[in-house]
């Protein structure tokens, strides 16, 4: 099967004249700016905030560009990554038509955002291993299905999917393929962002929520091909990523080793983390995890999830999700609190 984008974008999107925005219309220095009219005396603020800010991100994407190994004109920035799945399914998916698959369990935004977006869902649960299921996939595919998520690490299961699988659906498929890696920098796998050249079909998603600890910026990434970044540059609201979360992304940027330093932390904790809870008898299975999560399955999880709050401590039911019954799915958190969410769980007394 050949990858053809054009076949695959909507109608309406190849067709679209993209807002031009004041700053695309004039990128250079001035001495006088009166054309997006803003406020030229100033804000409240001490900065420029009466200043849009630049719709392309490109400093933000230069600093990008050197730390992932990938071209700029490779990177979307999207405000958080939810942005980007959802400018890719108005990219490809046709409202009541097309279709997108997943594989349950998964991150539910994909499948939040195809209902928004009223686009249909193909579901194929992962298998028992929680690996993908490559028959039921193969078979599930057909005309319409435009784009295939991928979560890798995969949320709330925290495995990282098989990547011969991954290559197989790469190499074969011919609509978009995404890959979710927003939980990669805990993985022991590599990313697939140095694999864009060999695939047309990849789009990749990271995000600064997790490793870089700046969920609050709302700063998502997409690696793709320069005609599909062109595409989702058409699609985005012109300024996607406001000027204080590009300001305050850029200085986060030159931390590197401060955010690999925490990453370190965050695995060691988690393999503590896994290690303790395994003592406690109603703690009855802790999955392998590449995140900076586990899934835990405990023997009563209702129960156990509403003490822990009673205790101040929140962690997420997953128990009635598909393939996670009995399952709690607990965020690794600093040494204290790691310590604190053990101790309240070995001092649980389930009511008999
Ligand atoms: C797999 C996955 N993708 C994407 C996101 C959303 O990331 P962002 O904060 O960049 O929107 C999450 C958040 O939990 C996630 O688990």
């Amino acid at each position: 099967m050949t990858f053809d984008l054009n076949n695959l974008l909507r109608e309406n999107i190849k067709k679209l004249v993209p807002y031009s925005s004041a700053r695309d219309e004039f990128k250079g220095e001035a001495s006088t700016f009166l054309d997006a009219n803003e406020n030229s005396f100033g804000s409240p603020l001490t900065k420029w905030y009466n200043r849009y800010p630049d719709p392309l991100q490109i400093k933000v994407k230069e600093k990008l560009a050197s730390i992932k190994g990938v071209p700029i004109e490779n990177i979307f920035l999207g405000n958080g990554s939810d942005e980007c799945i959802d400018v890719l399914m108005r990219a490809f998916c046709e409202p009541g038509v097309d279709n997108i698959l997943i594989c349950p369990p998964t991150y539910g935004m994909y499948q939040v955002s195809a209902n928004i977006n009223d686009v249909n869902i193909k579901k194929v649960p992962l298998t028992p291993a929680f690996q993908l299921n490559m028959p039921a996939i193969e078979e599930a595919i057909d005309d319409n299905t435009k784009i295939i998520f991928l979560c890798s690490p995969n949320n709330p299961t925290g495995n990282s999917l098989d990547r011969d699988d991954i290559e197989v659906i790469l190499n074969n498929y011919s609509g978009i393929v995404v890959i979710d890696e927003a939980y990669i920098n805990f993985s022991r796998f590599r990313s697939f962002t140095q694999e864009l050249a060999d695939y047309p079909n990849l789009v990749i998603l990271q995000t600064l929520s997790k490793a870089w600890g700046l969920a609050a910026l709302r700063v998502g990434m997409a690696f793709a091909s320069q005609e599909i970044i062109q595409v989702m540059n058409k699609i985005k609201p012109p300024y996607n990523i406001n000027q204080a979360s590009q300001e305050l992304t850029l200085q986060a940027l030159e931390e590197v080793g401060q955010v690999n330093d925490m990453i370190r932390e965050i695995v060691a904790q988690r393999d503590i983390l896994a290690k303790d809870l395994l003592t406690i008898p109603s703690v009855q299975k802790i999955y392998p995890s590449d995140a900076n999560f586990l899934l835990v399955q405990v023997t009563n999880p209702k129960a156990m999830y509403n003490y822990l709050l009673e205790k101040g401590i929140v962690v997420r039911d997953r128990s009635s999700v598909e393939l996670c019954a009995g399952c709690l799915r607990i965020t690794v958190g600093t040494p204290a609190e790691n310590v604190s969410v053990v101790n309240a769980i070995k001092n649980w007394k389930p009511v008999s």
